[in-house]
């Protein structure tokens, strides 16, 4: 057994069941003890929503934390201080704030909570029935204004405008590279559309919990790969299966 670099999504990913929850949480001491093993969170939430969530389910102390749809790190989350290494990395190009008038125009568009928008990440909701006719003219109306941004749209409600640099995704690449860890010990998990950009890093194995949304399943229908592993277990009983599979933990 060798130590890996464990990345998972918290909401209804990591959290959904809390047996399974407290299960791979031991396996996980265990490894980290005698193998260095790096556990990763990667959430939509801000830092506020996720300590709210801490103090609901026992989550184990992450090595570092990714909160905001990948805009923020955070490698002590009791402290307010997100890296900033990170932030100047993903700040190149990003205005707000015409991002923020541009959006005005779209009525369908309402904003999200307060504790929901960070300095590189603005939230609305948007409604599934519309979000297919809407979304296209909303990336067109950015981009005629040069700005170059990413819509990532989840849940069949939510939508996060971030800077193009940034994602779940780019955020784990740049802690992968940090920590020197190779491409085959990690391994990424998720349940929805929030996720895919983890799931698109190469060479990283990828564990989808069976409680996913049809929003993933249908982007990996589209993009499959051999080194991604669909569990029939929801939540964390999900990953426990994928991580046997991968033989990154092996639960007797
Ligand atoms: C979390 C965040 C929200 C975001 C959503 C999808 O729920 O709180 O702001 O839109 O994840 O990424
Ligand atoms: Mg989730």
């Amino acid at each position: 057994m060798t130590g890996f670099l464990f990345v998972t999504d918290l909401d209804r990913t990591l959290v959904g069941d809390d047996n399974a929850l407290n299960t791979l949480n031991q396996q996980l001491t265990d490894h980290r003890q005698k193998y260095g093993t790096k556990i990763v969170y990667a959430t939509g939430r801000s830092l506020l929503l996720f300590r709210q969530l801490t103090s609901q389910h026992s989550l184990l102390p992450p090595d570092a934390l990714i909160t905001s749809v990948g805009s923020e790190i955070y490698f002590n989350p009791n402290e307010d201080i997100f890296d900033s290494e990170w932030a100047e990395i993903i700040a190149h190009g990003w205005n707000r704030s015409q991002v923020i008038s541009i959006a005005g125009n779209f009525s369908y568009l309402t904003h999200q909570p307060r504790s929901e928008q960070g300095l590189f990440k603005i939230s609305y909701h948007l409604s599934d029935s519309v979000a297919s006719v809407v979304l296209p003219q909303l990336k067109l109306a950015l981009h005629e204004s040069g700005l170059d941004v990413k819509l990532i749209y989840s849940g069949g409600k939510d939508l996060d405008i971030l800077p193009q640099k940034a994602d779940k995704g780019l955020a784990v690449e740049f802690l992968r590279q940090k920590w020197r860890i190779d491409e085959i010990n990690t391994v990424v998990c998720g349940d929805s559309g929030n996720d895919i950009s983890l799931f698109m890093v190469e060479n990283l194995r990828g564990i989808i919990v069976g409680n996913a949304m049809s929003e993933l399943r249908e982007w990996h229908e589209a993009n499959p790969s051999d080194i991604r592993y669909i569990s029939t277990g929801k939540y964390a009983a999900g990953i426990i299966e994928g991580l046997q599979y991968f033989r990154f933990i092996l639960f007797s």
